[in-house]
């Protein structure tokens, strides 16, 4: 394993295993296998997060599904089951080698006398995305009577599950499988699983316990090495689900997994020619950008009914939905990297549009208004009631939903920048001008007209900043519907220039006459907020007449340290403390619109101001930071994004609710800081230049940009950077 490449704990805690699971996760964007032990049961968060697939039980929300865990494997030694969770290892190792995405473990466990050795590596295959690869193996110093369990656990850890129905169990030939169906949608889901041994006995697959496994009882002889492979893959929705997972494991027992390993190595080895960062100087920023990296490589949306959730593959946090943090925070790695998944992300906004136009005629608007929290129909996911009062355990209402009108903004913002960077066009034709129109018409829908100053004002939002509701003229979202009505406008003519009867027959079909010249009009009239005498821009109408406290003070305030900060009772709504970067993403995001003396002053405000409450706001100051000079303040925050998941130290709760998971908005905030801000990476007409702002620990930063026909290998050091580009 090379160094700088490997995540890993040399401790065991019964306590560490959520963030373990989280910290140690693989996947291959199909699914996620949370970084648990083979030992490990639902009670560990075990899960096997499926990637788009959605389901509700009950009343409660719609969460995606944690399939049946193919790996679940105990030993017994002379009947004493070895489990960490009840011996203590006296020693234990838990990783992942990024370089070829792998899962490991090694434990060693002391029982009287005898020695017990348990290893393990699992992977989740690449080139087939249904199927993931284990292989176990253990010994004993001194002869003993084992016992070996191994099989599916229907056993699934879920937050508000169960959600699949009682599964049937299943062998054909070599194979053994459970089939069930989803509660909600009725959706069939199987898990199968092949078991290769090099033992002499053999097991039928038995049910233990909600288990459908093979329990293999043999003397094991002293000293001796025995191992198993195990081969699983898990389908869904088809008539075949069945045959296709079972065709799935006996074919790849066949290729071998000596084979299906080296060709994933490969993979991954390819993958990391184009998307590694190297950073000289600074080890930690190193493997927090690299272990950044390998997360969004792992989750990346496979196809274009797939996106990105805001908490990746780890579990069913925040719905497995899709919010903002896609678009925003991870599209520029997609985009500099991976032009496949990029161009899935922004054609998972297309095929979600329809719930979009649902959304904004729901509330009496038109055209599109995207889902804050998007699962596989694009209708909004988010409840009325996000968040719980930890005290009194009531629900709180928010507004996120209805207020946060900023997402379909974000989603333009996405497209645009994948458009400009690509001139792929053919999103455009295959539904993508339509959704631009409809957004355009969602907020020529919202804007208002102030006939007292003649311009277009924006009522009762909430900006990034989810703390405080029902703003007036959040300057960020103001900025980004400015950019939506501009930015269509050169959709259009870009495609009339392309293929004018398709549009001619598009602007029929859907009504469009007079929208593009009605979007130039209220573009140019509508309010953006400006820099103020001392260059501070308000982040909303009034926002300086708030009380001015600290952050600490505020939170000094706090009757629960889970208890929740915004909202009408919240303890920062009526001061200036903000949740997250608000104005300063929009400086981020557009830092050509500002100069940096207004950067530095709205940075310079608003950051002490700000609590970081939201894994978004660290890269975004730390952005804005590079651009002004302060690259040794922006630092600290860089590293709080590209470290979080290896450290753990996210937030877990918010007003009661556990909100915990790996941070995938955070590690493209990370990858952003060292391209944009520390490299100064720029795109100007087509041609990229560098504008280098290196922190004092980094000495320098290769990396490379795939355009989709050429791509350049960037070298950063102290002293500038240079360009070299192949074909
Ligand atoms: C943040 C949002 C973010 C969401 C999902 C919230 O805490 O305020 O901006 O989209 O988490 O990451």
């Amino acid at each position: 394993m090379k160094p700088g490449f490997v995540v890993r704990t040399d401790r065991f805690l019964v306590e560490d295993s959520v963030k373990n699971g989280n910290r140690f996760l693989i996947g291959n964007g199909y699914f996620g296998y949370r970084g648990t032990l083979d030992e490990g049961a639902a009670t560990d968060m075990v899960a096997l997060n499926i990637a788009g697939l959605y389901d509700r039980q009950g009343s409660k929300w719609r969460e995606p599904i944690n399939a049946y865990n193919p790996f679940y494997t105990t030993l017994k030694v002379n009947s004493t089951l070895i489990h960490p969770n009840t011996i203590a290892p006296t020693e234990h190792t838990q990783g992942i080698d990024m370089e070829c995405g792998t899962h490991f473990r090694e434990s060693r466990f002391m029982i009287g006398t005898t020695v017990v050795k348990i290893a393990s590596e699992r992977f989740a295959v690449q080139a087939e995305k249904r199927l993931i690869v284990t292989k176990y193996s253990f010994s004993v110093s001194t002869s003993a009577d084992l016992e070996l369990c191994t099989g599916i656990d229907a056993d699934v850890y879920d937050i508000n599950g169960p959600h699949l129905a009682k599964p049937k169990g299943a062998t054909h030939y070599d194979a053994s499988y459970l089939t069930s169906r989803t509660l909600e949608l009725a959706i069939p889901v199987v898990v199968a699983e092949v078991t290769v041994t090099d033992l002499t006995v053999t097991a039928k697959p038995v049910w233990e316990d909600n288990r459908f496994v093979r329990v293999f009882r043999f003397r094991a002889e002293s000293g001796v090495t025995y191992s198993m492979i195990r081969f699983a893959a898990v389908t869904y929705g088809g008539e075949n689900t069945a045959s296709e997972a079972i065709e799935l494991v006996r074919a790849a027992k066949k290729h071998g997994y000596r084979s299906i390993k080296a060709e994933n190595a490969a993979w991954w080895k390819a993958k990391w020619t184009i998307s590694d960062v190297r950073v000289r100087g600074a080890e930690e920023a190193q493997l927090g950008l690299r272990n950044s990296i390998y997360h969004l490589i792992s989750i990346r949306p496979r196809d274009a009914f797939h996106s990105v959730p805001a908490r990746g593959l780890s579990g069913q946090v925040y719905k497995g939905a899709i919010f903002w943090d896609t678009e925003m925070f991870m599209m520029p790695f997609y985009l500099n990297t991976d032009l496949e998944a990029a161009r899935n992300c922004v054609m998972y906004r297309v095929h979600t549009l329809a719930g979009a136009l649902r959304k904004a005629k729901q509330y009496g608007y038109l055209g599109a208004f995207y889902a804050w929290e998007s699962q596989e129909t694009g209708d909004d996911a988010c409840s009325d009631f996000n968040v719980t009062d930890p005290v009194t355990k009531e629900p709180i209402r928010t507004f996120f939903k209805e207020q946060q009108i900023h997402i379909t903004g974000d989603v333009v913002y996405a497209a645009l920048n994948y458009l400009d960077r690509t001139k792929d066009l053919s999103v455009l034709a295959e539904g993508g001008l339509e959704m631009l129109l409809e957004s355009v018409r969602f907020y020529l829908s919202y804007v208002k007209l102030d006939r007292r100053d003649g311009l277009y004002h924006v009522p009762c939002v909430i900006g990034p900043d989810e703390y405080h509701e029902g703003v007036n003229d959040n300057a960020y979202t103001n900025r980004l519907i400015h950019h939506t009505l501009q930015g269509a406008v050169r959709a259009v003519a870009a495609m009339r220039k392309k293929d004018n009867p398709f549009v001619t027959k598009l602007f029929a079909e859907k009504k469009y006459a007079g929208i593009v010249q009605k979007a130039t009009r209220v573009a140019a009239k509508l309010y953006v907020p400006t820099p103020d005498e001392h260059g501070l821009i308000a982040q909303f109408q009034g926002y300086f007449h708030l009380e001015d406290a600290t952050v600490d003070a505020v939170k000094a305030r706090i009757q629960h340290e889970n208890e929740y900060l915004g909202g009408p009772n919240g303890v920062v709504t009526p001061t200036q403390v903000i949740k997250q970067a608000d104005v300063v993403t929009m400086l981020a995001l557009f830092p050509e619109d500002y100069p940096d003396r207004i950067k530095k002053a709205n940075w310079t405000y608003y950051e002490p101001r700000t609590e970081h409450g939201s894994s978004l706001s660290a890269s975004m100051y730390a952005l804005v930071a590079a651009a002004i000079g302060e690259t040794e303040y922006g630092y600290p925050l860089f590293l709080k994004s590209a470290m979080i998941d290896i450290l753990g130290e996210g937030k877990s709760y918010a007003g009661g609710i556990y909100i915990g998971g790996t941070h995938p908005a955070a590690s493209g905030g990370a990858y952003l800081v060292a391209i944009y801000g520390f490299a100064g990476l720029r795109y100007a007409a087509g041609k990229i230049r560098l504008d280098t702002r290196l922190p004092k620990a980094i000495t320098g930063l290769t990396f490379k940009i795939a355009t989709g026909t050429r791509t350049a290998t960037v070298e950063v050091t102290k002293n500038g950077g240079v360009i070299k580009w192949s074909d």
